[in-house]
């Protein structure tokens, strides 16, 4: 059973540990392919915009250490677009079950099917003894969300999520800020997501009951709700950069201008953690996007920390109250990236917030590959997915039923 073998239960566990404990992100180069290298064999289940424009390209062009031995999705035409990406003639499915049953060779399963089927995809991956790198949000419901950490525990296999925001290295810059007190104790937050409207191309979902197809991303039981499909990457980051758990979280936000649909198009979130830091966050779908769709102001007992995007150069501006501040320039690349950067410098992306995001779920794929190899826990996994998860929701449901959430809340149903 491959690696199976290879990554014990004690390995496992003390990786997880050691995974959860530290937040330095593993080094810039992939996985060496040493003379005992192996190959690692994926599964890819759903060849929708994110897989074709993603994980495909990326798997294809920068791990050839990673066979893709099989791709899976109901939509005929994506799966036959998703074999075009991928450029081989892997074997194809229109049902994940099946393609777990006649692959008992693979190792890992790569999950980028709309949110409401990340459970159940995932945990049939484990039952069949796979790792899983799942797309964001985690799930859409806490229940589920703990039902797919405990099936990877029970069998002794990893949960990778593809926020790809923890693999950015300015966050990991102005984490590093943070904790060395560049701006004393963080006390307040201004962020927004200011991204414009969902993709019109997504999938439609068909209401078995009126037979109605809808944009999966404008409906509650499909997206988990819109800060869940978007705006949860950077509730994931401020949670981290912060360093505290959420205490109370209450919101406003409805469709302002989008009505045709379920999910709402703008939100304002509070958040209070147990350091005392509150936390502001705009969310928008009304707006032309890129390239300012982004904000996030930190403001600590003894200064300010934001950020400044250029597509080449990012900048971390610090200014202390009193004194003079400085500016620190954070490249978007590591050695022994070049070639992604400059394949993505040459693509259609020309901002810096698409910029980072490319090279970051290429260091979401490197960091799996890694965490397959050494047992360790990706810096993105299941714990705290499952808490950005718990700040989406309860912020859905402060919009929706106007009360304060607190943290103990555990089991929201939208
Ligand atoms: N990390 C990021 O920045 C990022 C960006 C975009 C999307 N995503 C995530 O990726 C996931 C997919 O998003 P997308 O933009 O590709 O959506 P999409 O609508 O473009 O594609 C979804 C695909 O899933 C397929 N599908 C639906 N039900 C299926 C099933 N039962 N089995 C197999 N395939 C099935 C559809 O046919 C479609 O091809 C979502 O979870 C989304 O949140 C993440």
């Amino acid at each position: 059973m491959g690696n199976q073998q290879t990554l014990t239960r004690r390995k496992f566990l003390e990786g997880a540990i050691a995974g959860a404990s530290g937040l330095a992100m593993a080094g810039s180069n992939p996985p060496s392919a040493s003379a005992d290298a192996r190959t690692w064999k994926y599964g890819v289940v759903a060849t929708g915009t994110r897989a074709r424009g993603s994980h495909l390209p990326i798997l294809r062009d920068y791990f050839p250490q990673v066979e893709v031995v099989a791709l899976c999705d109901v939509t005929p035409e994506n799966l036959q677009q998703g074999l075009k990406v991928y450029g081989k003639n892997v074997p194809a499915y229109s049902d994940y079950k099946k393609m777990l049953a006649e692959h008992p060779e693979m190792d890992a399963v790569v999950v980028v099917v709309p949110n409401f089927l990340h459970a159940e995809v995932a945990i049939a991956a484990f039952e069949a003894g796979k790792h899983v790198l799942t797309e964001k949000p985690l799930a859409t419901h806490m229940a589920d969300a703990t039902r797919m950490i405990e099936a990877s525990q029970k069998h002794q296999r990893l949960l990778a999520v593809g926020f790809e925001m923890r693999y950015s290295l300015l966050f990991h810059r102005m984490a590093e800020l943070i904790q060395q007190g560049a701006i004393g104790d963080v006390e307040q937050v201004f962020a927004g997501l200011f991204r414009g409207d969902w993709n019109p191309h997504s999938w439609k979902y068909t209401d078995p009951r009126t037979g109605v197809s809808t944009n999966w991303r404008f409906l509650t039981y499909t997206s988990g709700c819109s800060l869940m499909e978007d705006g949860i990457h950077e509730l994931d980051v401020i949670h981290w950069l912060v360093n505290s758990q959420p205490k109370v979280i209450q919101a406003q936000g409805g469709n302002n201008v989008f009505r045709d649909r379920q999910t709402i198009d703008n939100a304002g979130v509070l958040i209070e953690f147990e350091s005392g830091a509150r936390c502001n966050f705009g969310f928008s779908l009304f707006t032309p996007g890129t390239p300012d769709a982004l904000v996030m102001r930190f403001y600590g007992s003894q200064g300010e920390m934001i950020f400044r995007r250029e597509p080449e150069i990012q900048y971390i501006d610090i200014k202390p109250y009193h004194g003079k501040g400085e500016t620190i320039q954070v490249a978007y690349s590591q050695p022994g990236e070049e070639k992604v950067w400059n394949d993505i410098l040459k693509g259609p992306h020309a901002d810096g917030m698409g910029n980072d995001n490319q090279i970051s779920t290429y260091r979401v794929h490197r960091e799996f590959l890694k965490s397959l190899e050494t047992g360790a826990a990706p810096f993105a996994n299941g714990e705290g997915a499952r808490d950005a998860i718990h700040i989406a929701l309860a912020a859905e449901h402060s919009l929706r039923k106007g009360e304060i959430v607190p943290w103990e809340s555990r089991d929201i149903i939208l």
